[in-house]
């Protein structure tokens, strides 16, 4: 891609990846499933929409589900909160990444709609502002920066109200202060098999994996530590430094692009039997264990199939990523 001087500087250069946005196909099911099983407190829910919220501390939350809408979502100020699709099924809707502050998400949104970046839309979602955009495959990034120095206040003040409404990003107001949580009051759901610490990393296929590199790189703003199209993967870092962002080229076979998995990061090492026995006892979807390296993991489906990772990083040793896991896509 022969991206221009003004996409180049773009870089929104995102702290990491806050959250994933999934559609569920039975939204109750689905919360008490990653409740139970994923260990994630449940924190809200948006019954206009038909959306829940579920977080252990480190952000308003680790995970938004949306149940398939029959209809197209009307949200506060008349936004389009999820427009019906036919094709729609369950699986990745977007993913959160959590910027510095409010006046860096401006900065960076005017940087972009100067050089053209496929910018989709602009909202308050009352703890926190965002910009939207598409990759080049359509996968669907939330640039968002918290907004409210408690968010748990808010989320009680507003139970079950609508959150979203429209936002004109205005550089002459936007604060610089940084809001999002720096300590965490690690919340964790008693008796659950998984404990995580928080949303942490996507894995995606993509279909031209140098233009999706280019756009990472050039747009998104984040950091390639390891691969390179020549490859077929590449790993990329958010500012705080974690593995946030796993791609790999789409085989010849495959037609569409999608997400393989999306990971979550355990604080402390596991004793990675005990957990997936304590899984199966749970009902849970079990797909097996990785031990690596950089890593140890246990792979879990949700309710609709959706593919979890949940791992302990015991090494960011980019060059051990030579010697990829048995499933390459589990790289990271
Ligand atoms: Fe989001």
């Amino acid at each position: 891609m022969n991206a221009s001087k003004s996409v180049q500087d773009v870089q929104f250069k995102p702290r990491r990846i806050g959250h994933g946005n999934f559609f569920v196909s039975d939204l109750e099911r689905s919360m008490a499933y990653y409740e139970h099983v994923f260990g994630l407190q449940v924190v809200f829910r948006e019954p206009g929409i038909g959306a829940g919220f579920l977080s252990n501390g480190n952000s308003h939350h680790d995970v938004g589900l949306i149940e398939i809408p029959k209809k197209t979502l009307i949200g506060r100020d008349g936004q389009v909160q999820v427009p019906v699709k036919e094709e729609r099924k369950p699986g990745l809707n977007h993913i959160g990444l959590e910027m510095e502050s409010e006046a860096h998400l401006v900065a960076a949104y005017e940087r972009a709609m100067a050089a053209g970046a496929p910018v989709h839309r602009t909202v308050d979602h009352t703890i926190a502002y965002s910009v939207y955009m598409f990759d080049p495959d359509g996968y669907y990034l939330e640039f968002y920066a918290d907004s409210q120095d408690d968010w748990r206040a808010i989320m009680e003040e507003k139970s079950e109200q609508l959150l979203t409404g429209d936002w004109t990003p205005d550089p002459a107001v936007a604060s610089d202060v940084p809001k999002y949580v720096v300590e965490t009051e690690r919340r964790t759901v008693e008796g659950a098999p998984l404990q995580p610490h928080r949303a942490a990393r996507a894995s995606l296929f993509v279909r031209d994996l140098a233009t999706s590199i280019d756009f990472y790189a050039d747009i998104v703003g984040l950091t390639l530590v390891a691969g390179s199209a020549a490859d077929g993967y590449a790993v990329f870092a958010g500012t705080v430094g974690s593995w946030d962002l796993g791609l790999f080229q789409v085989g010849e076979d495959a037609t569409t692009p999608r997400m393989h998995h999306f990971g979550f990061e355990l604080s402390s090492p596991i004793e990675l039997e005990t957990v997936m026995e304590r899984l199966r006892a749970a009902g849970a979807r079990v797909e097996g264990q990785i031990v690596h390296a950089t890593k140890q993991s246990v792979c879990v489906r949700d309710p609709d199939g959706i593919l979890f990772e949940f791992y302990f990083q015991q090494s960011r040793d980019a060059a051990a990523l030579q010697n990829p896991p048995k499933d390459p896509a589990f790289l990271v």
